[in-house]
């Protein structure tokens, strides 16, 4: 970041002498204020629950145009990485700040596939769980657990450390949502296949049964993966902040992508997805499209505490760029399905169509987010609900890391502590103390 020409300068009503401030300038987006010295000069602190104006750190890794619509990693628009490469690439890009050229990308896949195996001890942690558990309440602690297994590569100061715990979140964290996914629906665990692709063998991992040879359907394959890429990074957001401020500690990696992974849990974030397809399933057993208006009433209302989940984004007031990819996706995999007339699928375009012109949501610049369409195609691929914003956790895991590995890099990293305006009781004394 570099000083900006001018100067902020905060000026009080109460005759308090004002207070200069520096500017910084990115490379693009809003400049900042640099309110750091703010407290020890005026004893003040800022108040923004939300963040909805505080930038808590400098990253070169991912930029969001929210009024624009545009999604880069690295300077490298979300539709071009989509369309050209894999997901391996896109981590490669994500973690290492360029994108790989031939040699490089085929090392990079060869390393992660020689990491997708987990410690075998960790199915018998796994069979702990109840069978009924909820795959993000078992990816909560098997992530965390990862600490336990490999505990050779746990120190975040050390570079080496940081490299290996790296790869084998990638690596591991298909076969760790697969298992979950199997111990559920009481089948074999399915060992991976390292011949495979990234997202290929996820779906054999989810999807094959050890009595069958499993084949990979390419154009699900390519859904998978796009799925994984649309979900690699989102700069700031609810998740990668827990993860960086968890991981301003000092703690171990693994722990910190598992506080990435709880907070991605919730439905006003990764739990969307999930959110959503509960949604429409109850608008289907309302009666499915002839009650999409009815449904949107409530939604307008704002005392019904109603949300049209998928739509709506802290960053986007334009077209969120990974929803018109999804939507592509989305038409694509239906096709191939056959899946097209689907009633579920049906209704969803239905609603999608009254969302895009109805007043409300169009002067409130609400447009489908990602996860209005990912949930329809995982939905499509036969992937349960409940396991949604486990495949979401996987793909946003090289997010978490990248973004880690930065903050620790960073001269500038201190622990995180927020500050507070307190409202609670000035001191009391318990009844008899003095
Ligand atoms: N349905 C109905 N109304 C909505 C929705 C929605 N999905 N989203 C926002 N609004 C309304 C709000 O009620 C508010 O109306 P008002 O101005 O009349 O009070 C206005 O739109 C602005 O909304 P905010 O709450 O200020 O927007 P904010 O940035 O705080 O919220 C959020 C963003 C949390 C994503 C919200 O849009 C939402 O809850 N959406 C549904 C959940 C969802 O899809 N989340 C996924 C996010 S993407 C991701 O995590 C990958």
């Amino acid at each position: 970041m570099k000083l900006a020409d001018n100067k902020a300068t905060l000026s009080f009503s109460n005759g308090s002498p004002s207070i200069e401030m520096p500017v910084y300038s990115g490379s693009i987006g809003p400049d900042v204020i640099d309110i750091r010295k703010l407290y020890g000069q005026t004893g003040m602190f800022t108040y923004d629950p939300g963040f909805l104006s505080t930038a808590s750190c400098q990253s070169a890794i991912t930029f969001i145009d929210g009024d624009k619509g545009e999604l880069l990693y690295r300077g490298y628009p979300i539709e071009q990485l989509a369309n050209h490469g894999d997901y391996l690439d896109t981590c490669y890009l994500l973690l290492k700040g360029e994108l790989p050229d031939a040699k490089q990308s085929t090392d990079f896949h060869k390393l992660v596939n020689n990491h997708t195996m987990v410690n075998e001890q960790m199915q018998f942690f796994l069979r702990c769980f109840r069978r009924d558990a909820h795959p993000m309440a078992v990816m909560t602690g098997l992530v965390g657990a990862l600490s336990a297994f490999y505990h050779d590569s746990t120190d975040i100061n050390n570079p080496e450390h940081r490299e290996i715990s790296a790869i084998r979140l990638i690596a591991k964290l298909p076969t760790l949502v697969a298992m979950s996914y199997k111990y559920g629906v009481g089948q074999p665990f399915m060992y991976p296949q390292n011949s495979l692709s990234y997202s290929g063998n996820f779906l054999r991992m989810m999807f094959g049964v050890p009595c069958e040879d499993y084949v990979v359907n390419p154009v699900l394959e390519r859904a998978l993966d796009r799925i994984f890429i649309l979900h690699a990074d989102h700069e700031q957001n609810a998740s990668t902040s827990t993860v960086r401020l968890c991981g301003s500690s000092g703690t171990n990696p693994f722990a910190a992508v598992a506080a990435g992974v709880a907070c991605l849990w919730g439905p006003a974030h990764g739990g969307a997805n999930e959110a959503c397809l509960k949604m429409l399933d109850d608008i289907q057993k309302m009666g499915g499209i002839s009650k999409v208006g009815e449904f949107m009433e409530q939604v307008k209302d704002k005392n019904s505490g109603v949300k049209l989940m998928g739509f709506g984004h802290r960053v986007y007031k334009n077209y969120d760029p990974r929803a018109k990819l999804m939507q592509e996706t989305c038409n694509e995999v239906l096709a191939e399905l056959g899946l097209e007339n689907d009633p579920l699928f049906k209704l969803a375009k239905q609603v999608e169509k009254i969302a895009l012109e109805d007043d409300y949501f169009v002067s409130r610049k609400l447009y489908p987010n990602v996860d209005f369409y990912s949930g329809i195609v995982q939905r499509a691929i036969g992937i349960p609900v409940n396991l949604f914003t486990g495949v979401f956790a996987l793909a946003r895991t090289v997010g978490w890391i990248a973004q880690l590995n930065e903050m620790i890099g960073d001269p500038e990293y201190k622990i995180g502590r927020p500050r507070q305006l307190f409202t609670g009781s000035p001191r009391l004394n318990v009844p008899g103390a003095k």
